[in-house]
């Protein structure tokens, strides 16, 4: 992975770096020793290294036996348990749902019509569902799950619906362990010490990647390389640190936005997952950078404009991947009546790639720094590294703002006000 810093340099001299690179080093001890705030949920830190090859087996096997069974597999859950899973699923598996059995989501959302659409859609197919709530409590999901699962009981036998039902959840918490238990379904626990957002690494996120058909040992190794990666606390040795403190120099400095935005239209739901880790760990206490996405170049027509000339209160970070995959090349025509003829040869990627070359410059030019993180190519084991390289860089930038990265308070008080209004019993 790369970390390029071109466009920064006019915004930040080097010497600036000194001073945070020592609050650095002091994240990176709390981080270790688990002696800062929201310490009881660091489960995430080594969970790479110490995910054991026979909790990945079991993982893959069940996920082969949903496979063999289902031609819909639908997955329940929202948040820090859907996210991850999503952006694998999308960024690596893209063709999965030409496949036998196709992937969807549920229970992110409380739109009747969504559902209604969903559920018409899979008509008759064969279904099994992955329920996944680390509380067990979430109303999204539950409501999902609720009709789904009436509607999968008109058509299975109690024996059969236990093998098309699968939960992920915490042990001996809320109200799918309980149902697991009566009930009898197969549970996968989340360990108590990950938070959901830090949860993608567990059968969270790999449960359904694996479903997929997306290579989760790989995924794994890339995650522990770049685990032992983050053993040095220089920022000058440690991506992940360097990228945290230029973010929160940045936003020292007034930058208070920051767009995470890439060429590769795949990512999409990466830097929806990129997005929520960090918002949901740094908003708090009044402070807080602002993330959101765009995919470009569709965007440069839409928030284009805003970025290259509205508030000077922005960064940005693109996230891109280094090598070619499938490319095109333009023909060439006779007639050039498009007038496009001085491109034919080329490839589409190349083309890409200049689009993403002039886009940075103009809003380095436009006053808006700008940095890149580039993965490899896109795999299991680049995404790996990718997602650890971010849950190391959103622990250290939370702690850099001195907050609690781990927690999410704020979650709750649209729920209040919703049970509130639902008539919920208390
Ligand atoms: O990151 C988080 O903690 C949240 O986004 C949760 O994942 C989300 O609220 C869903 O919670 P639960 O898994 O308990 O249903």
């Amino acid at each position: 992975m790369r970390l390029d810093t071109k466009h920064i340099g006019k915004f930040i001299k080097l010497k600036e770096l000194d001073p945070i690179a020592e609050e650095v080093k002091d994240a990176h001890t709390m981080l270790e020793k688990g002696t800062g705030p929201g310490s009881d949920y660091l489960g995430w830190v080594h969970l790479p290294s110490a995910t054991k090859k026979t909790d990945l087996s079991r993982i893959v096997d069940t996920a082969s036996s949903i496979r063999d069974r289902s031609e819909a597999f639908i997955v329940i859950g929202i948040g820090g348990s859907y996210l991850g899973s999503r952006a694998g699923i999308e960024f690596l598996s893209p063709d999965y749902q030409r496949k036998s059995c196709r992937v969807y989501f549920a229970g992110n959302n409380l739109d009747p019509n969504y559902l209604h659409n969903l559920i018409d859609e899979i008509g008759d197919r064969e279904i099994s569902v992955n329920v996944i709530s680390k509380s067990g409590t979430t109303t999204e999901p539950a409501v999902a799950f609720r009709i789904l699962k009436s509607l999968m009981k008109k058509r299975y036998a109690p024996k059969e619906l236990k093998k098309r039902i699968v939960f992920t959840t915490t042990k001996g918490k809320g109200a799918l362990s309980s149902m697991s238990k009566k009930e009898g379904y197969p549970c996968f626990y989340i360990p108590e010490n990950v938070g959901g957002r830090f949860s993608v690494l567990t059968a969270v996120g790999l449960l359904p990647m694996s479903v997929a058909e997306v290579d989760i040992k790989s995924l794994m190794k890339g995650a522990a390389d770049m685990e032992s990666a983050c053993k040095s606390p220089d920022i000058k040795k440690n991506l992940p640190y360097r990228y945290a403190a230029l973010r929160s120099l940045l936003y020292r400095n007034g930058k208070k936005i920051e767009i995470i935005s890439s060429f590769h239209v795949g990512l999409f739901f990466v830097l929806e997952w990129f997005k929520q880790l960090f918002a949901e760990s740094e908003g708090k206490d009044g402070k807080g950078l602002f993330p959101t996405t765009a995919v470009y170049s569709t965007d440069l027509h839409s928030i284009g404009q805003l970025i290259q000339e509205g508030e000077r209160n922005i960064f940005e970070t693109f996230l891109k991947i280094g090598k070619k995959e499938h490319d095109i090349k333009i023909p060439r025509t006779k007639d050039n009546v498009d007038n496009l003829n001085y491109l034919s040869g080329k490839g589409l990627d190349f083309i890409n790639q200049m689009a993403y070359k002039g886009t940075a410059m103009a809003h380095a030019d436009g006053n808006v720094p700008n940095m890149a993180i580039t993965i490899d190519e896109r795999s299991a084991y680049c995404l790996g590294e990718l997602i650890y390289f971010l849950e190391r860089a959103v622990g250290v930038s939370g702690y850099l703002l001195r907050i609690n990265p781990f927690d999410q308070p704020g979650v709750e008080a649209y729920k209040k006000n919703m049970f509130r209004l639902l008539g919920k019993p208390v």
